[in-house]
């Protein structure tokens, strides 16, 4: 990176490829200003979400350079918009286009990108409605989950690969403690967690339940393609409203992502979790991974995921517990929370609860 001096004194890094700043400002660009930053860096948001459906990232990842023509032709979509897309890519470092125009490489935070993709499929794919209608649906006070147009299809899609990355590695190990038969996960979404166990434990069976069909129906496809689909029954349900049933009889494990925020307010979580043991009779553990609220402080530096996780659920009208909030609860109920562990995604853990 260079560094140079713009109009209003302040240094600005520059990318070594990018032709001075001096040139630029003669042509009238605005190149360093914190709102040509940001416009670009939501264009490099999309550039990520739009490349990694494409799976670009995991075929750049395997590779020292990927022809754009043949990836443009397997993928048959518009090769002048592909590089308009790395262009977006290449300004924040993620990729580099080869100077002959033909061929992307890794950029310098490229494995970054590669990470955190999912992050901004939640983002731009989950809740694209509602950053686009934002204004309007606040002037209208037209706030709740059924107002802001989430795409639970994407929003599942989106945890699958942020899972894999941040949590996963933390939930198999609390997992590898328990013994089980028979496995339920709540508000499930893809299931690729829930089919990963069934990998990792041939005897075992299980239930993935959530009350958003379009999530299911990526659960089903994804079964059918691991050949897992006679282990695990997925039922489109609302836990609010669930009694026990025949498939339901046998669960010892439930297991809970990202969706604990989603049964508050306080007294119907907590009047929900007490009544867990009813639709679940063999039920003896609830591994409950979430995200909490995070703590005010005076910075208005937040990481990745938080005030996107935050503003949305703002606009669901969705109360976040805090962790203290979580405590309290579980101090309240029929459970007790044997341990609290932390994981890769900001002002996120497991509770590991035990009847
Ligand atoms: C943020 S997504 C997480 C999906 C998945 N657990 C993961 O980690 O990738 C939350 C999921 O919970 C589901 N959900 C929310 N409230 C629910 C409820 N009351 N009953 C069943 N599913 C619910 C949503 O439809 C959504 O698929």
């Amino acid at each position: 990176m260079s560094r140079e001096i713009d109009e209003g004194g302040n240094t600005c890094s520059m990318p070594a490829w990018c032709p001075p700043l001096a040139d630029m400002r003669a042509r009238g660009f605005h190149l360093s200003s914190q709102t040509g930053m940001i416009f670009n860096a939501v264009l490099a948001a999309a550039a990520i979400s739009s490349m990694s459906e494409l799976h670009l990232f995991d075929e750049m990842k395997g590779c020292t350079r990927l022809s754009i023509e043949e990836f443009c032709g397997r993928h048959r979509v518009d090769a002048a918009t592909t590089r308009s897309l790395l262009g977006a890519l290449e300004q924040f470092e993620i990729v580099r286009i080869s100077s002959c125009q033909q061929f992307v490489i890794q950029g310098r935070y490229f494995s970054e990108a590669y990470g955190d993709k999912g992050y901004f499929l939640w983002l731009m794919n989950g809740y694209g409605y509602l950053w686009q209608h934002l204004g309007e649906l606040l002037a209208a006070d037209q706030r709740g989950v059924n107002s802001i147009g989430r795409s639970g299809k994407h929003i599942a899609l989106a945890g699958w690969d942020y899972g894999a990355n941040f949590v996963d590695p933390y939930f198999f190990d609390v997992l590898e403690a328990l013994s089980f038969r028979v496995i339920a996960d709540i508000g499930c979404g893809s299931a690729e967690r829930l089919l990963n166990i069934l990998e990792r434990y041939p005897t075992v069976c299980a239930v993935g339940i959530d009350v958003n069909a379009d999530a299911l129906e990526v659960a089903r496809q994804r079964a059918q393609e691991r050949g897992l689909q006679d282990r695990v029954t997925l039922m489109h349900a609302d836990l609010r409203d669930m009694r026990c049933s025949t498939v339901l009889e046998n669960i010892d494990v439930i297991t809970s992502f990202f969706m604990g925020h989603d049964l508050w307010p306080r007294e119907s979580c907590l009047a929900l979790l007490n009544r867990l043991p009813e639709i679940f009779p063999k039920l003896r553990r609830f591994i409950l991974c979430d995200t909490f609220r995070s703590p005010s402080t005076d910075s208005p530096i937040k990481p990745i995921f938080t005030r996107g996780f935050e503003i949305s659920h703002a606009m669901m009208n969705q109360y976040i517990p805090t962790v203290t909030d979580w405590q309290e609860l579980f101090a309240d109920s029929r459970w007790m929370c044997i341990e609290r562990r932390d994981i890769a995604i900001p002002f996120s853990c497991i509770f590991d609860l035990r009847l």
